[in-house]
């Protein structure tokens, strides 16, 4: 497909920014997975942890000071609940009016915060209870949802209540290479479970609290779309994708357009507060995934990765395809009919190298997503600066800036310019990048978009 000439363009109060998570940037946490990388240090890639991370606790405001200066709009960030609550029951005062002043300095220097309350980590407290699986979690994490609402106030319109369910619910407890390290399908479900009650519980309780103050407040989780095809021309290449797209993909999502528990982790039973949960969709989109069918992989509902070769790939291994994040945004928004944030998306690229085609690719995948009908509110790159990236440790490097592992001295990589760019003009330069997204689909009017 030959490269466009005029430059795609987003629109005005589109929000621009990066996302990142408190475990792999803040450094100084006590919670379960810092516990593990204590203990069990074999565990991530590199022999790195946390402990450090990139200082940003210490750092943030400077740190929030660099991407403002790029001319970003908004900023996504978790805050930590072993430090706001790091006993039950007693919240760290001081803990929360740090995560204030982070809120406020976003505010200040002109960057919409988004909030996610639950971005993979557990007070250890929790999770030597049972974590998502105890039934008292959905209350306790109700109520530090509302201690997060009353401490930012009004500053503060887009939450985000838990990261991505299903991955967690899948490495955690089906895979089992992430804490707590189960192995079951059955508790898979029951985690996710576990996963939809803490989401009703807690937009609830954000519900109620900006209700009761009249604050405008926009609730979702960051929903992680990995759509998986089969290899074309078999036969049973649909029902090989079939059950890993199905759990994978759909169940939780649709458990909250429902209100409802589906199978097959439930039989339809009701969930207070999860019907309406939803005032907008936050998608994280990264790669697609091209599977086989495998009998030795039951925790990974049977498939395999069977990678393409003619595609290219990430230093992580992970096909790059822009027509995805079309794909997602599209189908989401009409079956859905929400809103949608771009709440992750990326790449880890060690030397800078696929970057800039990679942001100019799928910025232009979310403006014809929304030529074709997705009501499209912001996109958020994932992420600003080089972390601690979960089992990879340092290895991976998603972030826009660089950050030296002795000094911790940031420097801006040339990608982290050519966003800063498009976050100033909001033009999207023009790349014949792969895989971009080709033809229209499904174009809705505007006026049958819900309004937010
Ligand atoms: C997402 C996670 C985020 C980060 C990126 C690369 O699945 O939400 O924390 O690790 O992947």
């Amino acid at each position: 497909m030959p490269a466009r000439r005029t430059p795609r363009r987003l629109p005005d109060g589109f929000l621009l920014g990066t996302a990142s998570a408190a475990h792999q940037v803040e450094g100084g946490l006590w919670n379960d997975w810092m516990r593990m990388e204590r203990n069990e240090p074999w565990r991530i890639g590199d022999g790195g942890s946390a402990e450090l991370a990139i200082d940003h606790f210490r750092r943030y405001r400077e740190d929030l000071e660099m991407l403002a200066g790029m001319g970003h709009s908004a900023q996504r960030f978790s805050v930590e609940w072993a430090r706001v609550e790091p006993e039950p029951g007693r919240f760290d005062l001081s803990a929360l009016r740090h995560y204030a002043d982070v809120v406020g300095t976003c505010r200040r220097l002109g960057m919409e915060p988004v909030v996610t309350i639950h971005h993979f980590t557990l007070p250890v407290w929790l999770a030597d209870r049972g974590g998502v699986l105890d039934p008292e979690a959905p209350r306790l994490f109700a109520r530090y949802a509302a201690a997060c609402a009353e401490t930012f106030g009004q500053d503060v319109r887009w939450w985000v209540t838990i990261n991505e369910p299903n991955v967690l619910f899948s490495l955690a407890y089906a895979e089992g290479v992430w804490p707590p390290h189960r192995r079951s399908l059955v508790l898979a479900l029951r985690a996710g479970t576990g996963l939809l009650r803490m989401h009703a519980a807690a937009a609830t309780a954000l519900h109620r609290v900006g209700g009761g103050h009249g604050w405008r407040t926009l609730v979702s989780i960051a929903h992680h779309e990995r759509p998986v095809r089969a290899r074309p021309g078999s036969v049973v290449a649909p029902l090989v994708a079939w059950l890993p797209d199905r759990i994978f993909n759909r169940w939780y999502l649709l458990c909250c357009v429902r209100g409802r528990l589906l199978p097959p982790g439930g039989t339809g039973q009701v969930v207070p507060g999860l019907l309406g949960s939803l005032d907008y969709l936050g998608l994280n989109y990264y790669t697609d995934e091209r599977v086989r069918f495998d009998w030795r992989a039951p925790t990974r509902l049977f498939v395999s990765p069977d990678p393409e070769p003619s595609v290219p790939r990430s230093s992580l291994g992970w096909a790059i395809d822009p027509g995805g994040l079309h794909r997602a945004l599209v189908s989401l928004g009409e079956r859905l009919e929400l809103p949608l944030l771009v709440t992750e998306n990326g790449v880890a690229d060690e030397d800078d190298r696929l970057r800039p085609g990679f942001l100019s690719d799928h910025l232009g995948a979310v403006v014809d997503a929304m030529a074709d009908g997705a009501d499209v509110r912001g996109y958020l790159y994932w992420t600003g600066f080089d972390n601690f990236e979960w089992l990879e440790g340092y290895a991976a490097r998603f972030g826009l800036v660089a950050v030296d592992r002795g000094t911790l001295e940031r420097h801006p990589k040339p990608s982290a310019e050519l966003f800063a760019t498009i976050c100033r003009t909001h033009l999207i330069p023009s790349q014949a990048g792969p895989g971009r997204a080709e033809g229209r689909v499904g174009v809705r009017p505007a006026a049958q978009r819900k309004r937010i």
